[in-house]
């Protein structure tokens, strides 16, 4: 990956993880904004409820003291005479708003009710211990079919005859007003039975359902002995959460507030938020609950259009962050590319190579640093090669003196004994003189022969470069050899290549030190394949001459190159040095493959015109 990309992919990272973390906070924070109006909807709902049950009370307070005040004479007159008590009391009930009104007696019997007569003769001793005490607050019950009322007790002035009480009240589900809380529904559970008082919808029925469950009144474990006061509602079960988390969230809502958290109802896709507030008897017991739901509809849709907004946003950041990019790459990606290519080209061997680049600072100094060495590196190596030259020439000129010397001393022995002979006047003196300057002309020959390839092989010209076909080439260089060597065959496999630039002769004489060379490998016979390819490498042809001989031993196959190297008796050792210097003036390359009485590769490469 280059660095460009890799800029511009980290930027976007980053910038799109950013943006989720916006995303994900903001919705948080919408939904617990949206929690706490919900928390404030049921502190309101609850403090409504407190008024309602206060004003049915108060009501309720009024209307029994009234009754027991203003009937108190009918009442103790009809508890006297059982079979007119109820009629009196029908009498005195229709002049009453109260949903519940009845009379007991002394020891708490109900000895009337207006609102359901087959209550006569129950026992009421709860009225009656209020009737007995000071206490006039209302109270909340639970009576026949799992119906809540406020009730108010009042006993009636009897001036010393048998304590009679009236006991009047509402049902709470008829008398409560709950509107415009904010919840989409209220429901009120009366024992475990809901009903609804608020609201109206598809989903009330499984809501219903679901709420029963949640808000069940709980199962009092240890009921308080004594009688305490408590209120009506008891505040909505307040869980303060103490992990970390909450105290961190707590934070970063800026509240002191404790967090309540509300019960969440799923009907479908719709979330419903319930604030749940129970409903508890004078003894702590609750008798049931008004529940009020909140569908998170409202919250959902901020949340959708924010994060759609962000979104948007996001979009334009991601773009904004590519032309960032492009534009910090071309600052400062770009002479790190340049670098980089610049690099390979000079790795690749060319020395020659400067690189450009209007980088600043760092990597200027690099750049800098890159061509300086780049410098003095061909400096080395053209130091290195004429220094290997200079060596090279040395032994070629001990080979040299060592050659010529060879032939030097029959000559001059045949030219003493020449000498001799003729001082001595001998009489075979004709026979001596044949000999001897047989001999010199014999080791004078010797000699051009060693000084005519050594000039050959200093002197070669340049070659001469013109268009020409390599398997051309090849095939007129073969001529020479029809039926030449008897027990070595010769084949070739030819490619159509493109043409080379070449000199025809150089080349020729490359291939004849070859072919020779592969030829003289093989004494008893064998194979020599040459073949022709389009390279890997598509500016090059190749060449390659395979033969099945005696092979080189790897000491030597490092040596065969040079000048006057050979292991043959009458051998020059000069085939592959031509053969080499040839190649290189084509700027071209020879290797050579070898392995010991199985056979010698040679590869040639030599670029297309
Ligand atoms: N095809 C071949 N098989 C085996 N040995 C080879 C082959 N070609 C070259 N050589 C080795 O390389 C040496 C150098 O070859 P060359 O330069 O042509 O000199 P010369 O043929 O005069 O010995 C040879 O003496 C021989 O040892
Ligand atoms: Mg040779």
């Amino acid at each position: 990956m280059k660095l460009r990309t890799r800029i511009i992919l980290v930027y976007g990272t980053i910038f799109l993880f950013l943006m989720g973390s916006v995303v994900v906070a903001a919705s948080f924070l919408i939904s617990n904004s949206f929690r706490k109006v919900h928390q404030q909807d049921v502190e309101n709902l609850q403090n409504m409820i407190d008024n309602e049950y206060k004003l049915l009370g108060e009501r309720a307070n009024n209307e029994v003291s009234r009754i027991a005040k203003s009937y108190g004479a009918e009442i103790v007159h009809a508890l006297s005479a059982v079979e007119t008590v109820r009629d009196t009391w029908r009498l005195i009930g229709g002049g009453t708003s109260m949903d519940i009104l009845e009379l007991g007696n002394a020891d708490g019997t109900i000895v009337a009710s207006v609102h359901d007569p087959a209550r006569f003769g129950i026992n009421d001793k709860e009225a009656l211990r209020f009737a007995k005490s000071k206490n006039r607050e209302p109270l909340l019950r639970i009576r026949a079919g799992n119906r809540l009322t406020v009730e108010c007790i009042s006993p009636v002035p009897t001036k010393g005859k048998a304590l009679a009480f009236v006991v009047g009240g509402y049902f709470l589900k008829d008398q409560l007003k709950l509107e415009g809380t904010g919840a989409d529904f209220i429901f009120l559970l009366q024992g475990n039975i809901p009903s609804v008082i608020y609201g109206e919808g598809a989903s009330v029925d499984e809501l219903k359902e679901k709420l029963v469950e949640i808000a069940q009144p709980r199962k009092e474990t240890n009921p308080p002995k004594q009688e305490i006061k408590t209120p009506l509602v008891s505040k909505v079960n307040i869980q303060q959460n103490k992990s970390l988390k909450h105290k961190w969230l707590q934070w970063l809502k800026g509240s002191e507030q404790p967090e309540i958290e509300l019960p969440k109802i799923h009907i479908g896709k719709k979330e419903y938020t319930a604030g749940i507030v129970p409903l508890m008897s004078r003894r702590n017991t609750q008798l049931g609950a008004i529940i009020a739901t909140f569908s998170d509809t409202q919250s959902k849709l901020i949340q959708i259009k924010l994060i759609r907004s962000l979104f948007g946003v996001a979009l334009a950041g991601i773009f904004a962050a590519y032309i960032a990019g492009y534009f910090i790459s071309k600052s400062v990606t770009k002479p790190i590319q340049d670098l980089v290519d610049g690099v390979g080209v000079i790795a690749s061997g060319n020395l020659d190579h400067r690189i450009e680049s209007d980088a600043h600072g760092e990597v200027k100094f690099l750049v800098d640093s890159v061509n300086d060495m780049t410098v003095s590196l061909k400096e080395n190596r053209e130091r290195a090669i004429s220094a290997e030259r200079i060596a090279a020439w040395q032994d070629v000129a001990r080979t040299m003196a060592h050659e010529i010397k060879n032939p030097l001393w029959p000559i001059q022995s045949s030219i003493r004994s020449l000498k001799r002979a003729y001082q001595s006047n001998r009489d075979d003196f004709e026979g001596i003189f044949d000999e001897c300057t047989e001999t010199i002309v014999e080791e004078v020959e010797s000699l051009r022969k060693i000084v005519d390839e050594f000039s050959q092989f200093a002197r070669m010209p340049k070659p001469q470069l013109v268009e020409c076909e390599l398997n051309e080439v090849i095939k007129d260089t073969l001529t020479l050899y029809t039926g030449h060597p008897e027990k070595v065959e010769i084949s070739t496999e030819f490619e159509n290549i493109p043409k080379i630039l070449g000199d025809k002769e150089q080349l020729s004489r490359t291939f004849i030190n070859i072919i020779t060379n592969a030829v003289q490998a093989m004494p008893d016979g064998g194979k020599l394949t040459i073949s022709t390819s389009l390279n890997s490498q598509p500016e090059f042809v190749k060449a390659i001459f395979a033969d099945t001989g005696i092979g080189i031993s790897p000491e030597t196959q490092e040596k065969i190159f040079q000048p006057y190297f050979t292991t043959k008796k009458s051998g020059t050792g000069l085939g592959m040095a031509v053969a080499h210097r040839v190649i290189t003036d084509h700027k071209g390359t020879i290797e050579v493959e070898s392995k010991e009485n199985v056979g010698t590769k040679f590869t040639i490469l030599l670029p297309t015109a």
